[in-house]
């Protein structure tokens, strides 16, 4: 089955004044009625692009964030769907919204009141995503499509190139022209699209906030890391390859799988792989920053595993990349539980190396190769929270 989404006209922000004067008016409209129960109604509400001026400080690309899943929802109305059910959706709900049990203690350590949750908060960088509406920043939304795929909106954003197969006419997929795909996808990608080819991209945006580094965060309490893996972490919940058909939830991006000829059985080892490395830069980086003698062994845990589960796979699948990264990551292990003066070099030089092996790892390999992994990653079943049981698989 395929969709035409080409019907759908694409509008430029430049030719865009009058919706954003009428947008700048209806969101005044309802900043005064701001509430959590507004916010968790099935429909967010639906905001237009925001204005390519505004600096949202959320977004570590410093391009601009805030177009919600109400403007994708248009033409991904199957992903949204299914974001709907995730706890990401739901995370400002039960955690910022009532200020009460963990999130009160941690909260409460951080020096933060029940409204300031709402606003800039560095509990909200990650339990939803902020923008900012009405000259100030707010939680617009739970983990937004957008805090996974990058900043869309603006002149500069991809969403209005993303999707579109023809420079002035609506033309089908299928007829647009390699040459304008190519540049098409090549704009996206500069423009920070994380696109399913990007594994790299895409298990970074998971760590950036599956691995806590505030130490005074860690001190109060709050989880250091997620028992995360890159492979079974996107096989339950948050799966929503729905782009080829609307009606199924297929095993790997549907259009990636079209395009490439890729399989979901040779992506999910490349995930396996190139997620291990994120797991480890990102804790490298970490490391790089830490201090506090109860964080660095929590740290230093998650680089000796990802090393460990490295060093499994270059015995069952030798690659020269993952040979690289655990010949530099070994030998550092004399060191690695004990706090120096030099730990900043030391693990930033270390985690740009890992992060230079990953992109060159995703780039050179497509898992047909890997077999040899499944052994390792069929014992990974698909990841749901405890809230999507309750709701949605327990009866
Ligand atoms: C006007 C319709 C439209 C809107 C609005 C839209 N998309 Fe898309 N999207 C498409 C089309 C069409 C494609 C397929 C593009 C292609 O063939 O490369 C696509 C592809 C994608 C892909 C997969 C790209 C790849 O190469 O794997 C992602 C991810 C995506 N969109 C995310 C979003 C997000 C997030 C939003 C909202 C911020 C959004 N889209 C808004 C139509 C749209
Ligand atoms: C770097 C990202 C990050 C920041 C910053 C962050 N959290 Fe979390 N938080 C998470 C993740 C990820 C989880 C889920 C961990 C899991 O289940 O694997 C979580 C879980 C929680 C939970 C449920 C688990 C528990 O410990 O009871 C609460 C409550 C919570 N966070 C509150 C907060 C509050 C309040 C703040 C700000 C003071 C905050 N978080 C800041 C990422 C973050
Ligand atoms: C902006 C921060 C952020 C990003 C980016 C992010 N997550 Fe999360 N994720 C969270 C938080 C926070 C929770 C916990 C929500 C809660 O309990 O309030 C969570 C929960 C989850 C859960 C449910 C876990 C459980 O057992 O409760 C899964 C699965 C998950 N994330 C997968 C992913 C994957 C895969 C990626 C990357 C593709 C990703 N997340 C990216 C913040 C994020
Ligand atoms: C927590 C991170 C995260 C969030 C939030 C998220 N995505 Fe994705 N998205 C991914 C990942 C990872 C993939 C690739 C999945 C895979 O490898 O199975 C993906 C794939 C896609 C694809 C390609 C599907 C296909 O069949 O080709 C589209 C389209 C897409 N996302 C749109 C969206 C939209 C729209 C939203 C918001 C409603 C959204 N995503 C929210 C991480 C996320």
């Amino acid at each position: 089955m395929h969709f035409d989404y080409c019907r759908v006209r694409s509008f430029k922000l430049v030719n865009c004044k009058y919706l954003l004067l009428l947008s700048g008016f209806l969101l005044t409209l309802s900043g005064l009625f701001i509430s959590s129960e507004m916010y968790a109604t099935e429909d967010a509400p639906e905001s237009m692009f925001v204005a390519t001026d505004s600096k949202n400080p959320a977004d570590q690309t410093g391009r601009i964030m805030g177009v919600t899943a109400a403007d994708c929802k248009k033409c991904h109305p199957s992903e949204v769907a299914s974001w709907m059910k995730t706890v990401h959706f739901q995370s400002p709900d039960i955690r910022l919204y009532k200020f009460e049990g963990n999130t009160k203690k941690y909260a409460t350590a951080m020096g933060l009141t029940s409204a300031e949750l709402l606003g800039d908060s560095l509990c909200a960088d990650c339990h939803g995503t902020k923008a900012i509406r009405d000259g100030q920043v707010k939680v617009i939304s739970g983990v937004s499509c957008e805090k996974c795929h990058g900043a869309s909106g603006g002149e500069e954003g991809w969403l209005n190139r993303h999707q579109s197969y023809h420079a002035s006419m609506p033309v089908p997929r299928a007829e647009e022209t390699a040459a304008h795909r190519e540049a098409r996808l090549d704009y996206c990608d500069k423009a920070g699209m994380n696109r399913s080819a990007n594994l790299y991209g895409l298990s970074k945006a998971c760590f950036q906030c599956h691995l806590v580094g505030n130490e005074k965060l860690i001190a109060a309490g709050h989880k250091a890391a997620s028992a995360f893996d890159f492979v079974s972490w996107t096989g339950g919940e948050l799966k929503h390859n729905f782009l080829v058909d609307k009606t199924t939830n297929a095993a790997a991006p549907s259009l990636w799988m079209e395009r490439t000829g890729g399989t979901a059985e040779n992506r999910r080892r490349m995930k396996y792989v190139v997620g291990t490395l994120v797991q480890l830069e990102t804790a490298l980086r970490l490391r790089a920053d830490a201090t506090n003698p109860a964080v660095i062994p929590q740290l230093s845990g998650i680089i000796a595993a990802a090393n460990g589960q490295l060093t499994q796979i270059n015995a069952l699948v030798p690659t020269p990349e993952v040979q690289a990264v655990t010949a530099l990551i070994t030998p550092m292990f004399g060191t690695l539980f004990a706090p120096l003066p030099t730990d900043k070099e030391t693990y930033s030089a270390a985690a740009d190396k890992v992060a230079e092996q990953a992109k060159q790892f995703s780039q050179n390999h497509n898992g047909e190769q890997f077999s040899n992994l499944d052994s390792m990653i069929n014992r990974l079943p698909p990841h749901y929270s405890q809230q999507y049981q309750e709701k949605y698989l327990k009866n």
